[in-house]
């Protein structure tokens, strides 16, 4: 439980984020299915990624951390040892769907399991594909949930249709291809954050993408190469919504990971009427990086929906509640993957904005929030869920009174230097 308050407090000068969470998973999965040494700077010390680390020590691959500095020795997936004892991939989904990609093709058998939030999260989105190319998966309950036994074997290559844009799935079955005979490809409506396309490129698959269609080659063994992991922009984008809920904010965050995929909230803040300018734009393993500069101006609501959805989704929590403060209506559709979260998101969003005065609805695939309403302090409820944590600690700078965080322990599953962050752009006013 943690109590804050910083209202009034203009949000100025320069922040870093830490690392890419999506970027850091993916940069130790192929530096440990990799033969060799893999070096990573801007590497994300959250729960999430140090999850993913703590796995393939148990299958045997050597990992050093140091800061935000990551040194990977791998015999390569050919010769990973079975682990001893269950995978455990805490509240992390990316750690848990990637995996059984990659433990499918994989020369071990494994247990993966999770916490009460993820064994709750639907796993047949990737048991189904990974089955279709001939992957041993066997569940404990009826359903395909966590935990799940999987036995690596020999894969053929599939083309797949997949029917959420989400790119864990395909992320699994882009890994899984990389052991599986012949071609695999996997095809989606609306075309999902890219990072495994482009590290497995970089480590030296063959992958081909075409708008919504990611393809890859059965592969020779991959060696180690160094990875720069850029700042999250999902992180980044609580401090956007900072500068663009105070007024006289002005915010320059630096080393943001701009990959197009992912950029959506730009293109929404600037909508909404936010001044946002990006800068320094360069590209590092594939990925392109730049500067943000934020100023605060009048908001009005907007709508999002369509193709948008997939490159920010993990924004939906914070842009409803920066929502709260536009002029008019904000209507948020095409969402429904939110209610399958780390909690359901749609319910749990409105649940809280409402506690502390907004005016929201829920819908079953979106939120449509009126602007603009003044909010008053409160208890808000993480859910356990991180994102949830930190847009209740965004919240307190503009409520009337303080906001106490209730489980807000579970930033640190993405953001341990939320607060600190929080503090260094503000002037704190209790
Ligand atoms: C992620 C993909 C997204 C995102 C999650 C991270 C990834 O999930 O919400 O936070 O790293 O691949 P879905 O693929 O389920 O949409």
């Amino acid at each position: 439980m943690q109590t804050i308050h910083y209202k009034n407090a203009v949000v100025k000068g320069e922040l870093q984020v830490p690392g890419d969470k999506s970027i850091s998973h993916r940069a130790v999965m192929l530096g440990s299915i990799a033969e060799g040494k893999t070096s990573i700077t801007g590497f994300l010390n959250g729960e999430d990624c140090l999850r993913t680390i703590d796995i393939f020590e148990q299958l045997g691959v050597t990992i050093e951390t140091e800061g935000t500095n990551v040194e990977i020795e791998s015999p390569g997936i050919l010769n990973w040892t079975k682990p001893t004892e269950e995978l455990y991939a805490g509240n992390s989904g990316t750690t848990a769907r990637l995996m059984l990609g990659i433990l499918a093709g994989a020369p071990v058998e494994a247990t993966m399991s999770g916490d009460a939030s993820l064994s709750s999260r639907p796993m047949d989105r990737v048991t189904i594909p990974l089955r279709k190319m001939g992957a041993s998966i066997e569940e404990k309950s009826d359903a395909d949930l966590l935990p799940l036994t999987i036995k690596g074997t020999k894969l053929n290559g599939i083309t797949y249709k997949s029917p959420v844009a989400s790119a864990q799935v395909k992320s699994a079955i882009l890994f899984a291809g990389l052991q599986a005979e012949g071609k695999t490809s996997v095809h989606e409506d609306t075309v999902s954050r890219d990072h495994t396309e482009q590290m497995l490129r970089y480590f030296g698959a063959n992958v081909q993408t075409d708008d919504t269609v990611a393809s890859i080659q059965q592969g020779e063994m991959l060696t180690g190469r160094k990875v720069h992991v850029p700042g999250d922009i999902s992180s980044a984008a609580f401090f956007m919504v900072a500068a663009g809920l105070v007024p006289g904010s002005s915010l320059t965050l630096t080393n943001v990971g701009l990959n197009p995929t992912r950029t959506g909230i730009i293109d929404v803040l600037k909508r909404m009427g936010l001044g946002v300018d990006v800068t320094d734009a360069t590209t590092e393993n594939g990925e392109p990086v730049g500067t943000i500069q934020l100023t605060h101006r009048p908001l009005q609501g907007v709508e999002i929906a369509g193709e948008l959805i997939p490159r920010l989704i993990d924004e939906l929590p914070i842009i409803a509640l920066l929502a709260t403060q536009a002029k008019g209506k904000t209507i948020i559709k095409d969402a429904a993957e939110l209610r399958v979260k780390e909690t359901d998101r749609i319910a749990a969003v409105t649940n809280e904005l409402t506690k502390i005065g907004a005016n929201i609805e829920a819908t079953p695939d979106g939120m449509v929030i009126h602007g603009l309403t003044p909010l008053k302090g409160g208890t808000m409820d993480s859910y356990g869920d991180h994102r949830l944590g930190m847009m209740a600690g965004i919240a307190s700078l503009i409520t009337s009174d303080p906001i106490t965080i209730e489980g807000a322990a579970c930033i640190d599953i993405s953001y341990p230097s939320f607060f600190k962050d929080l503090e260094t752009v503000t002037k704190k006013s209790l």
